[in-house]
């Protein structure tokens, strides 16, 4: 197994380019979900490291904003080979931290770099607008500024790369910013400042605030008067938090929150396109993303057929360590989550779902769940209306297209859905009536930087990625110059 260099090893918090303790002196654990390995302690930041972290932030944004966007683009540039070159030392660190197989892992890390590398490039593209003005000897001009320090609040599933997605527009658009990872996985945070460090990132522009005080922090970050904008990748409760901590201060904000995307097969699929890309769909990262398919409804012409290939494949798949050759399936996060996907698949089963692959714990035992396939799972069942967050595939049996699109609609959530359909009318009208941010059709992995992440209804606000994704960063503001005559 590889080992990971020491510069890697970070276990203080990064504030105003310093790494630091915690000012409590207080560190905590950071555990391997694969097998429990104390991986490091990590300086465990408090309301007080928070305060020092904005006003590092705020000092920084003068010198920072004022830099040309080239001089930006210059440095991310730099950040983004720096990544790169480093892709196997932060993907095992990733690995060993989030549990992902490793190939996954570095995957990852050169998704999140691509962030890096699309948003240097877009720093120099934020252009204004000149408007024609009715007024006689006037000229209104539009230009683009950055919004001011951001607070970014990241998720464990995507270590790398949630941050990536955040904090490059961010910079590009010359915000600076104060990030809180996850406390399963601050270490791969950790590791991007020391490469954020060597790329030339100036002091108080990068701020990496790990901690177990996750409202203590949480809340400085979403509150404080200096903060202009939060974005924030995770729950939708916790997004409803963070939306009611902002109206003081009217903040601006990015939520990508939760999902429940519905993955729609028709009877003229393509079947061996579509049991791929629910395979792709749903057990990217053990069914841990907020994309993952999370109910499969299947029609009834190609139902039984798409069941048997479909859990065919899944038993296929490779259970175990990230760094096990061949392995696609890592463990759960931890327990809570293990304890919510036995409570789902337990639920379905009660309800009359059956079982045809897994739907236990695997042999592996700790955090190791099986990758399951139920079929005929009941529409009130809880794992159709609740994010799974696990490799749990629950199969429905519909009739019609009106009455699928009414099945996949019926939730508060709207981040993404896919179907497999070969009937051009078809594809068009479940395109537009699905209620989601994202449809992927006649595909199970959307995600890309050039594409707009970003969901609807209460799956959040905002758009990651693409160009898109440089407007969350940046005020419009409108000039009317005046006395423009003779
Ligand atoms: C997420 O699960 O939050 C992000 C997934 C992706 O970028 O594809």
């Amino acid at each position: 197994m590889l080992d990971i260099a020491s510069k890697f090893k970070m276990t203080g918090a990064y504030i105003d380019g310093q790494w630091v303790k915690a000012s409590s002196g207080k560190s905590f654990a950071v555990l391997n979900p694969a097998n429990s390995e104390h991986l490091a302690d990590v300086a465990d930041c408090t309301k007080a490291d928070a305060l020092n972290a904005v006003a590092a932030a705020k000092t920084a944004f003068k010198m920072w904003s004022g830099k040309t966007a080239k001089q930006r683009c210059d440095i991310l540039r730099k950040w983004n080979d720096l990544i790169l070159a480093n892709v196997d030392q932060l993907g095992a660190l990733l690995s060993k931290e989030q549990g992902k197989p490793l190939a996954e892992a570095k995957g990852e890390i050169t998704y999140g770099a691509s962030y890096i590398e699309w948003f240097a490039e877009e720093a120099r593209r934020a252009y204004g607008d000149v408007i024609p003005a009715s007024r006689p000897n006037t000229q209104i001009v539009v230009m683009k500024q950055p919004v001011g320090v951001v607070a970014a609040i990241t998720p464990w599933n995507f270590p790398n790369a949630m941050i990536a997605r955040k904090v490059a527009p961010a910079l590009a658009a010359g915000c600076t910013i104060v990030i809180k990872p996850a406390p399963e996985t601050p270490l791969s945070a950790l590791a991007l400042a020391v490469l954020a460090e060597e790329a030339g990132i100036p002091k108080g522009v990068i701020n990496i605030l790990p901690t177990t005080q996750t409202s203590d922090v949480g809340d400085v970050l979403t509150t404080h008067p200096d903060i202009a904008k939060v974005s924030f990748t995770g729950s939708t409760n916790v997004g409803r938090h963070i939306m009611r901590n902002g109206a003081d201060t009217v903040k601006r904000l990015s939520l990508e929150l939760g999902g429940n995307a519905p993955f729609i097969v028709f009877d003229d699929a393509d079947l061996d396109a579509a049991v791929e890309g629910a395979l792709n769909s749903k057990f990217r990262n053990s069914g841990q993303t907020c994309v993952c398919a999370n109910r499969l409804y299947i029609q009834a012409g190609i139902y039984d057929q798409f069941a048997a290939a479909f859990a065919k494949k899944v038993e296929t798949l490779k259970v175990g360590d990230a760094f096990d050759e061949g392995v696609t399936q890592g463990p759960l996060i931890n327990q809570n989550a293990m304890t919510k996907v036995e409570e789902l698949v337990g639920d379905a089963l009660e309800k009359g779902a059956s079982a045809i692959v897994g739907a236990q714990r695997h042999e592996l035992g700790g955090l190791y769940y099986a990758p399951t396939v139920l079929r005929d799972v009941p529409l009130n069942a809880r794992v159709l209306k609740e994010e799974i967050f696990g490799p749990v595939a629950p199969l429905i049996k519909f009739e019609m297209e009106e009455d699928v699109i009414a099945l996949a609609n019926d939730s508060e959530f709207g981040l993404a859905g896919y179907f497999f359909a070969r009937d051009i009318g078809r594809v068009w009208r479940v395109a537009a009536a699905l209620e989601c941010g994202i449809v992927g059709v006649n595909e199970g992995v959307t995600s890309a930087v050039e594409a707009p992440f970003g969901g609807v209804k209460q799956s959040g606000l905002g758009r990651e990625g693409s160009h898109y994704g440089l407007d969350d960063y940046l005020d419009i503001k409108y000039v009317l110059m005046g006395g423009l005559g003779h």
